[in-house]
């Protein structure tokens, strides 16, 4: 029986694909929809994919609805430059024969936590918080309604992975970021100080050759074509994997540590913008509205994954 009633707002991007692989392989968690952002690519290839994933996966039941195509007021960045033109290079995926389903992916957001019970649903998001923020924006009753925001996003202490100071999902829209985790609603987070511990080595990606299963074989490439960027930005052994985080920390939270902090995203200068900045030591009196995780035991994390999407 599913204990975890979720969306995914996401922007595939190969790392948001296993994200939404081990959501569908865990009997824990049941997809309400998945909703598309633009971020990584623009909107239509992240809607495109989003589908590709769905139907990698069998689950060709489950609704995808397109959201924002561009951040709240800044102009959209995406990154190629890591992901590929597609979005999701590296596996080669047939063009899906899903279609998206009709309607706004914000008006699926905002009947869906009208529809089912309060505190039932929790929004899982892979991406810049664009939809999330304009549905909180245009149905403020849904705000109460929401049992918890997980989210990936910033960082603290690694800095940013996009400037200096700012990770790539929050610099894209850093005033989506700010009001979503001011909406009153609870936030887990999973920034760059946890997804910089959980590292695609080589040995990591192999069992997923030798599953020798089209979802093992694609899962390989989507990790294999992901890492190659930030092996050569950081010098490691593999790279950062990002979003399966979010999914993990739904099914088994104490392989993950953290604290409540305050959290305030940077919205006016250029120089900082988009980072989080982060109360960890409490030195203010501000609220602490973020639950802000740390650190990970990233053997169980990979166990558990391939664990999960052997099952696929
Ligand atoms: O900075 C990493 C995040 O940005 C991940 O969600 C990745 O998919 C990209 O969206
Ligand atoms: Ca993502």
């Amino acid at each position: 029986m599913p204990t975890q009633r979720i969306i995914i707002d996401t922007d595939p991007g190969q790392d948001d694909a296993i994200a939404i692989l081990l959501a569908f392989a865990s009997p824990e968690i049941e997809v309400l929809g998945i909703t598309t952002v633009a971020g990584n690519v623009p909107l239509a290839l992240t809607t495109k994919n989003a589908l590709k994933c769905c139907e990698l996966a069998g689950r060709p039941d489950v609704g995808v609805y397109a959201g924002a195509e561009a951040p709240l007021s800044r102009p959209l960045v995406t990154a190629e430059y890591v992901h590929g033109a597609s979005g999701l290079d590296g596996p080669d995926l047939p063009e899906p024969a899903m279609t998206p389903r009709a309607g706004h992916a914000v008006d699926f957001i905002v009947d869906t936590l009208r529809r089912e019970p309060a505190g039932t649903v929790t929004l899982c998001t892979l991406g810049p918080l664009t939809n999330i923020a304009l549905a909180f924006e245009g149905a403020p009753d849904i705000v109460p309604r929401v049992k918890r925001i997980v989210a990936m996003g910033g960082g603290a202490f690694e800095g940013g992975n996009t400037t200096p100071v700012a990770e790539f999902n929050i610099l894209v829209d850093p005033h989506a970021a700010q009001a979503v985790f001011h909406a009153g609603v609870p936030v887990t987070l999973m920034p760059l100080d946890v997804t910089h511990k959980c590292l695609t080595k080589a040995s990591r990606i192999q069992k997923y050759h030798d599953l020798g299963t089209p979802v093992g074989k694609a899962t390989a490439a989507l990790l294999e074509f992901f890492e190659r960027f930030d092996e050569r930005k950081y010098g490691c052994d593999g790279g950062p994997l990002h979003d399966p985080t979010v999914i993990a920390w739904l099914l088994a939270p104490e392989m993950f540590a953290g604290r409540d902090v305050n959290l305030e995203v940077e919205t006016r200068s250029e120089l900082t913008m988009g980072q989080t900045v982060t109360d960890w030591w409490h030195v203010t009196d501000r609220p602490r509205n973020v639950h802000f995780v740390r650190d990970i035991d990233d053997d169980a994390f990979f166990d558990l994954l391939f664990e999960r999407i052997s099952r696929l």
